[in-house]
């Protein structure tokens, strides 16, 4: 079982895919990264999930971050589920289904969940920074789909508190206001942002959410 944590250096793999083989780092390059397990091709929930990143293609490209599928099926398995997924879900796949009947990458980032299923991946998915450094764990089991928008949302706060010393509430989706970090002073909040705040209490100020970068 992995003991992989946030902030932890993703490992680094080797892998076949449905696009051929491809080494993790050099796909990622310097884009943000999406690894993301489903539990087997040619399943309803899976089709639906797999169908609604391809539409998500600009979203992702607007982002930085390249998406990167797995499962334990065969290259074969994913080519031929491929063409289903494109048929049904009305896309095209444009990012590859790493085919991992080894299990390699499954077990480095503990994917199989054996008291929810001992062989099949459970929908795993880890977001990853150009540094390498994990931001976002999240396990789903097999019957529920995930939400990708919710997916988005978390990277555009990773990528605007990156750069700016504030932090996103509840709910909060790009445009929306953001807190101001509690290490920061009312009078370095005063030059940080500039459009200016509102101290709800000491500890909770409200600012327009500043740009990202
Ligand atoms: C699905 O993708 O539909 C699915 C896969 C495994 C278990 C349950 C549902």
């Amino acid at each position: 079982m992995s003991e992989l944590k946030l902030g932890d250096k993703a490992p680094n793999f080797d892998a076949e895919t449905s696009e051929g083989k491809i080494n993790f780092y050099d796909y990622l390059g310097d884009s943000w990264g999406i690894l993301f397990s489903h539990p087997a091709d040619y399943t309803p929930v899976c089709t639906t999930e797999l169908g609604a990143v391809a539409k998500y293609k600009d979203e992702f490209a607007q982002r930085n971050t390249k998406v990167l599928a797995l499962s334990v099926d065969g290259v074969e398995s994913h080519k031929g589920w491929i063409e289903d997924i494109n048929e049904t879900q009305n896309t095209t796949v444009n990012f590859p289904i790493i085919a991992d009947e080894d299990k390699k990458v499954s077990n480095l980032y503990g994917m199989i969940h054996p008291k929810a299923d001992d062989t099949l991946t459970v929908r795993s998915v880890y977001v990853i920074a150009p540094d390498k450094s994990i931001k976002l764990m999240i396990t789903y089991p097999a019957s529920t789909g995930r939400n990708f928008d919710e997916l988005l949302r978390v990277i555009d706060s990773l990528q605007l508190t990156a750069y700016q010393k504030v932090a996103t509430p509840a709910n909060w989706k790009e445009g929306e206001d953001v807190v101001i970090s509690p290490a920061v002073s009312n009078e370095e909040a005063k030059e940080l942002f500039p459009k200016g705040f509102k101290e709800v209490k000491p500890y909770l100020r409200m600012t327009p959410q500043p740009d990202n970068k």
